[in-house]
């Protein structure tokens, strides 16, 4: 819970949205003419040109990364007329590019971030927030084409960061390369406002009206990254909520106070802030200019450029008097003066030092012999007006040491949160040292065939039930996010209590299955036992409905030490409603069926993989007691425990109907024979959505049918070795780190 904004729920679907769709505001609502490519993916066509055969992370290995970090370099001072750099280097403007690339990352969900090269796509490339980061983008292109598929965007992005910050003396912790672009804008809920960093409304945390930011959002506004420099609602007298807002977006960033004292502080060292003119003389973003723009937002007479007349932010000047030098000016000047409220020439709010020295006044962008003052935004000022962040301040201020560690690895963090385990991270330059923002799990040993079997039949023996074994399996293995490739069976994390308690998992129940399991599983590690404790559990649920079939488990999965899990960072991944077991904490604002394919999605499932998944979990009896009707509901079989294709075919059958169930708040069904008027069944929204939404109706029916069955069995295993499996990138990178 969040004391400060009274944030009970912690749920990505509960709001301040009221009832919404699961994506809320999308590109075509913003741009209602961008060209419609969208049919041309349909029937699974790919919008990626490379083709699946493409292996980013072997070209990536391929790459003379020396020379590139050479050319990125050389880049920062070759000033191009048509986008002059300030002061003579684009270091300050490529560090903003990468910090928002990566700075969309949010814990709730784990999806934004700099991953994947997001930032050449809307709604992110028009995002006003994102003002005129296309104009950096063209100016690496050339850079972009020269070293081709061996550095994908999402990579170049975070690099040309990194070499900004060196080639102006700052300090960074090292860069791990890896990030594969993708050709589709991802569809990501970034809220339901209709209108881009609207001034008139009220912006996302309201405390005197018991408004908290929405989960999963982690900004204040719309097409915003984080807060409005300008101060909370654009109101620079709001101190308190300016720092309240910094801490609460910061935080679902995965920042704590000193990263963010450190991040702004050491970004702000650099560069400066453009507000020039009033705003409305500019074009529009990138995604809604004419045809003939190419691509480019935001336009300015050439003219204008040149003499350095150009708004962005609507902010004007720089932080310190050394822009495009490393050091402690920002928070020296921070204390030494006190700052007054002025506007800029484009009307924004902003502080400037009273009575500046001589030596402390900046240069001008495109004039170094001309000075002018250095400014601070009301964020800014906020590190030193807010209690917590002013001490974390003093002691930048006194330790130039201490700050360019912490920013060095809180830039680290920003830049490396959404890749996931430090395997997938490539190049020469990813540090020795473990974070445990990494979740580090320690190499296990592959689990001998004898010792396997040998295991399996003691599982099978040990009293312990197909559903109580296949829960806990999944339990494990479903904390998996293909957004920020956090969680999964590896490490077990499972049995620590934070984990091991959501509700979602019958903690009695699963601890149970856990003590069962270290009790029987030898040398095996806890990860391994889980998930081959599951898989047998699966074959004998197949066996016993007349299947002959083996689930393949890989093994050599390790056990995360206590002192290596970051309890905290954990609480994001306790999923609010879980429909594979059928789960659902509360009614929400988003449909459950919605949450269904949000965590289909999460787990990397396509259409089908969710179906058989739901199909067979339900079948084997794998639904959660949290239900009101305990561990029967949506169990629409008369043999649980056995895996086949009962439940689709009793979804389906014409027998049934179904009716809801009074003050169930539309969440409970009940299925009634129509011959007697018997009750039959009970279900959820998340098991009739596959008789009634019509294209998951079409891949039910094909489970449904005869002489699909054996079909059914090996489509449900090959799901579930694909959740159980999701997080092995011990396996899969291993080639690439030879
Ligand atoms: C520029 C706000 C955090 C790095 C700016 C600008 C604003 C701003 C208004 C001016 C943009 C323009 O008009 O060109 C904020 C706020 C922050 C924050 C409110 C946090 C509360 C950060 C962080 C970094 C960073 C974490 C990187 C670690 C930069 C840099 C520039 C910049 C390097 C200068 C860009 C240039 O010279 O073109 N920021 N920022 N900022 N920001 Fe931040």
């Amino acid at each position: 819970m969040d004391a400060k904004t009274g944030d009970i729920s912690g749920c990505p679907f509960h709001g301040n949205a009221g009832t919404r769709d699961l994506f809320g505001r999308r590109n075509r609502d913003w741009w209602p003419d961008q060209l419609d490519l969208e049919i041309l993916t349909e029937g699974g066509r790919a919008a990626d040109p490379m083709g699946e055969d493409f292996d980013y992370c072997e070209a990536f290995n391929a790459l003379d990364y020396k020379a590139l970090k050479q050319d990125l370099t050389d880049l920062m001072t070759d000033s191009q007329d048509w986008w002059p750099a300030d002061y003579g280097h684009y270091g300050p403007f490529f560090i903003r590019m990468a910090w928002h690339a990566a700075g969309t990352y949010r814990t709730g969900d784990g999806r934004g971030g700099g991953g994947s090269g997001q930032q050449r796509f809307a709604p992110l490339n028009s995002w006003p927030d994102n003002g005129n980061l296309d104009k950096a983008r063209r100016l690496l292109w050339p850079i972009k084409q020269k070293y081709g598929k061996h550095i994908s965007w999402a990579d170049l992005f975070i690099l040309t960061g990194n070499v900004a910050i060196e080639s102006m003396g700052g300090p960074v912790f090292g860069f791990g390369g890896g990030r594969k672009d993708v050709f589709d804008p991802e569809t990501v809920y970034w809220g339901t406002e209709e209108k881009w960093v609207d001034t008139g409304a009220e912006t996302r945390i309201q405390p005197d009206e018991g408004m908290a930011l929405e989960n999963p959002l982690a900004a204040i506004q719309m097409g915003l990254i984080y807060v409005n420099p300008e101060g909370p609602g654009g109101n620079p007298h709001d101190a308190e909520g300016m720092a309240r807002d910094m801490r609460e977006t910061f935080a679902r960033m995965a920042m704590n106070d000193e990263e963010t004292v450190a991040l702004t502080a050491g970004g702000h060292a650099f560069g400066k802030a453009h507000g020039a003119k009033p705003a409305d003389t500019f074009g529009s973003a990138p995604e809604g200019e004419t045809l003939h723009r190419m691509g480019f937002g935001w336009l300015t007479d050439p003219d204008e450029i040149g003499k350095g007349h150009i708004t962005t932010s609507g902010i004007e000047g720089a932080w310190t008097p050394n822009p495009t030098q490393w050091g402690g000016d920002y928070f020296r000047l921070l204390f030494k003066y006190d700052y007054e409220l002025v506007q800029s020439p484009a009307g924004a709010n902003q502080w400037q030092p009273i009575n500046p020295d001589p030596e402390d006044m900046a240069p001008d962008a495109r004039d170094p012999n001309k000075k002018v003052p250095t400014m601070m935004t009301t964020a800014d000022m906020a590190l030193k007006r807010d209690p917590e962040y002013r001490k974390i301040s003093e002691r930048f201020r006194d330790d130039q040491a201490a700050l360019d560690d912490a920013f060095a690895r809180a830039w680290f963090k920003l830049c490396h949160r959404d890749m996931g385990p430090k395997v997938r991270y490539l190049g020469p330059e990813v540090p020795s040292e473990d974070l445990i923002w990494q979740d580090p799990v320690p190499a296990g040993t592959q689990v001998s065939d004898s010792d396997l079997s040998s295991f399996k039949s003691k599982v099978l023996d040990s009293g312990l039930s197909v559903s109580e074994l296949v829960k806990a399996a999944w339990a494990s293995a479903s904390t998996y996010r293909n957004s920020d490739h956090r969680g999964g069976a590896n490490g077990a994390h499972i049995r620590f209590d934070e984990i091991k308690n959501w509700a979602v998992n019958d903690p009695e129940e699963l601890g149970k299955v856990l003590a069962k399991l270290d009790e029987i599983r030898g040398s095996i590690s806890m990860a391994d036992a889980i998930v081959i404790a599951g898989s047998a559990a699966v074959e004998k649920a197949a066996k016993d409905a007349g299947f002959d079939i083996s689930v393949p488990v890989t093994t050599g999965r390790g056990d995360a030490k206590r002192e290596d899990f970051d309890a905290e960072s954990w609480e994001p991944l306790e999923p609010f409603a879980d429909g594979f077991r059928n789960y659902l904490k509360t009614k929400a604002s988003v449909k459950t069926e919605d949450m269904l394919v949000d965590r289909a999605h999460l787990l990397g499932l396509s259409i089908p993989e969710m179906t058989a998944l739901v199909g067979g979990l339900r079948a084997m009896g794998a639904v959660s007691k949290h239900a009101k009707h305990g561990n029967s509901i949506g169990v629409l079989t008369e043999t649980p425990g056995k895996l086949d294709n009962s439940w689709f075919v009793n979804l389906l059958g014409m027998g049934v109907i179904w009716e809801e169930v009074d003050d169930s708040g539309d969440e409970e069904f009940v299925g009634i024979c129509r011959k007697t008027g018997k009750e039959l069944w009970r279900a959820t929204r998340t098991d009739l959505v596959f008789g009634s939404n019509s294209r998951l109706r079409a891949v039910a029916e094909v489970y449904a049918e005869n002489g699909n069955e054996q079909k059914f069995v090996n489509d449900f295993v090959k799901a579930w070795t694909k959740v159980m499996d999701a997080d092995r990138f011990d396996l899969s990178y291993a080639k690439y780190h030879k």
